[in-house]
């Protein structure tokens, strides 16, 4: 039996959603039934549920994309990535913007491997390009305490860009720890940690095509 969302996404709509990916099914099914074989334990430990399938987060990405589109019309804004999680979120939301822009990538720690934030942010890759006089967007992957954003915005905001506004699939406003806004949010979510779609633990299950949440809670795993 599949483990259900508690809020969002339907059955039908999870059970189309595995349709369209019959590997992952065959892959991942004894996950969603909580009870998983040992061989699949083994591959995905602790996943737990679907809490956002692939259609939704293609439609939301989309949206932000027309959004930003509009905002921007008549500028090259440079989108900016922050690696790694970001990296699959930033290769479509481009792809939605109708307009010439530039890319480039930044990278910077503040997990490791842990779930919890050190409260430290280090920079790990800058940019490649020079930020003054542009329109830049920062892309993150999710917003949790907001450390990492409240750093990188601090950090180009001192570059003298011509704007700057952030762009974050996710966001957890329970957890935060800093009152940053953001100015493009994809959805709000609760309290879990999650993996797929750029989004890992310990390195794993950023190639899931959607976004599963790891445990009921953080004793989870
Ligand atoms: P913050 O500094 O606490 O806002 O954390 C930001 C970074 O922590 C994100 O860019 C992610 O790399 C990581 N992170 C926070 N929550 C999660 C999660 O639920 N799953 C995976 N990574 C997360």
């Amino acid at each position: 039996m599949l483990t259900m969302p508690a809020w969002g996404v339907s059955s039908g709509a999870v059970a189309v959603g595995l349709s369209l990916f019959p590997g992952w099914v065959a892959k991942l099914s004894p996950c969603y039934d909580l009870g998983m074989s040992s061989d699949q334990s083994d591959t995905f430990p602790g996943l737990k549920e679907i809490f956002l399938e692939e259609k939704q987060i293609q439609q939301k990405v989309a949206d932000l994309g027309v959004r930003i589109t509009q905002d921007y019309r008549g500028k090259t804004p440079l989108l900016i990535g922050v690696l790694r999680g970001a990296a699959i979120f930033h290769a479509d939301l481009i792809r939605h913007i109708e307009l010439k822009l530039r890319v480039d990538f930044i990278s910077v720690a503040s997990y490791g491997d842990a779930t919890k934030t050190s409260g430290e942010v280090q920079l790990i890759k800058d940019l490649d390009t020079s930020i003054r006089g542009v329109d830049a967007i920062l892309v993150e992957d999710i917003v949790d305490t907001g450390l990492t954003l409240d750093y990188l915005v601090r950090n180009l905001e001192s570059r003298r860009p011509a704007s700057l506004r952030s762009c974050a699939l996710l966001s957890k406003p329970s957890r935060r720890c800093i009152d940053i806004p953001i100015d493009y949010v994809g959805f709000e979510v609760p309290d879990k940690f999650f993996v797929g779609y750029g989004l890992d633990h310990q390195q794993k299950y950023r190639n899931l095509p959607f976004i599963a949440s790891l445990g009921n809670d953080r004793t989870d795993f």
